[in-house]
């Protein structure tokens, strides 16, 4: 059989890629919005409910006060663990949202979550470790270990598990080489977040085995219904990732932030200035501005009209016969079941695009686990396309009533 780098070589006439780069899957949720570009740019209508990402703009305080960060010549580097005003913003932030002292020392900007991954998998991963990761889960994360020649050790996880993973179910896949587990909360794909009790255990398990704790906190604040607990409530030993990208509405800046615990915080630094040297500036300055009660207001109305179409979704999903066993409480995606229409979850996605205009993600981006009978739909545009969406599948699905 012929090697995806042998291939990659003989085009070439040259040595062979890096095998890490044969192992590592494309993020098909791109490849699926670059065949959706496409053919709009033909010209027909495509309904996009593919992309994790915010259909509003960034509100416009932050565009104000990037512009004026313009303005005042912020264009150069900036420290690499972020400007420190951000970081004390943060750290206001954790005492006012949840009560909890984080020093700004703690907190390091990074270039998004995705920056935050790459750096903790940097400093926690040797060579031939693995890390507990919930499958269906976030790609990326297997493969950021994959990166530092560690491994993403995928548990299976279901409707029993509300897709998370739990220490019950973590205990029983910690292997020899499992260093730690890593968790979103909300999750993605699934929306589902980890309470109070299981973060909790979570960490104890992780304690007792002498792992790390990773939680992914990246869809705090778009939770519908109770707030999620952030590990940092529980323990100041974990190691949290968040970002500006959701909840915060500025995907496109590229910032995001972690928390380590203190005597991670000099070996971080070290990573961060040779793997970035430094953040956008003029984007750090402008996240400065996502900490106040004005922009806040925007941040929740937005919320409030994610919830809306959370709550008009499911229900017209699970009338077209798509299997979503719960409410998710948070995040912008519905996981749901296509057992009743196929086994293939890549064609599916590709029929519903190609002949029908609306853009989805195949369960198999998520992992192993019955991915190829399950599809994510984010509800990251109107209710009207929403509504149009389900005219258009329910045309070829039918309804169940
Ligand atoms: C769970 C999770 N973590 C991390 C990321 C990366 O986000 P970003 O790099 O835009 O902050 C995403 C993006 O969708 C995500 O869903």
């Amino acid at each position: 059989m012929t090697k995806s780098s042998d291939i990659s070589a003989s085009s070439l006439a040259t040595r062979p890629f890096a095998k890490r780069v044969g192992e590592i899957e494309p993020f098909r949720v791109v490849e699926v919005l670059t065949r959706a570009k496409a053919l709009e740019a033909k010209g027909h209508d495509i309904i996009h409910l593919e992309v994790g990402e915010p259909d509003f703009t960034t509100a416009e305080p932050i565009i104000a006060a990037g512009q004026l960060a313009l303005a005042n010549g912020e264009t150069y580097y900036s420290q690499a663990a972020g400007i420190p005003e951000l970081r004390v913003a943060i750290s206001n932030h954790y005492k006012t949202e949840y009560g909890v002292d984080v020093a700004p020392a703690r907190i390091m900007v990074t270039p998004g979550a995705s920056g935050a991954l790459l750096l903790i998998a940097a400093l926690l991963v040797d060579a031939g470790d693995g890390m507990l990761l919930a499958d269906p889960g976030y790609p990326c994360n297997r493969h950021f270990l994959r990166l530092v020649e560690g491994e993403g050790q995928l548990v299976p996880v279901g409707p029993e598990h509300r897709y998370q993973l739990n220490a019950k179910v973590a205990a029983e896949y910690w292997q020899d080489n499992t260093i730690g587990a890593m968790v979103a909360s909300p999750a993605n794909p699934t929306g589902e977040i980890l309470t109070r009790q299981e973060l909790s255990d979570l960490y104890d398990l992780c304690v007792k085995n002498k792992g790390h704790l990773v939680v992914d906190e990246i869809y705090h604040g778009l939770t519908y219904g109770k707030a999620a607990v952030s590990i940092l409530e529980i323990t100041d030993q974990a190691f949290v990732i968040n970002s500006f990208s959701k909840y915060f509405g500025m995907t496109g800046w590229r910032l995001g932030w972690l928390v380590a615990p203190e005597n991670a915080v000099v070996e971080m630094e070290k990573l961060a200035q040779n793997l970035f040297i430094s953040m956008s500036t003029m984007g750090q300055h402008a996240a400065l501005a996502a900490f106040t009660p004005e922009t806040k207001k925007i941040f929740d109305e937005r919320r409030d009209e994610f919830a809306k179409r959370r709550d008009y979704l499911l229900p017209e999903l699970r009338r077209l016969g798509f299997d979503i066993p719960h409410q998710p409480a948070g995040a912008l995606y519905l996981y749901a079941g296509i057992s009743k229409f196929s086994n293939d979850s890549q064609q599916f996605c590709m029929d519903m695009l190609e002949k029908h205009g609306v853009a989805i993600t195949p369960g198999l981006d998520f992992g192993r686990n019955q991915s190829n009978s399950h599809v994510r739909f984010a509800y990251t545009t109107s209710i009207e396309r929403l509504q149009e969406a389900v005219r258009r599948m329910e045309k070829v699905l039918g309804g169940k009533d």
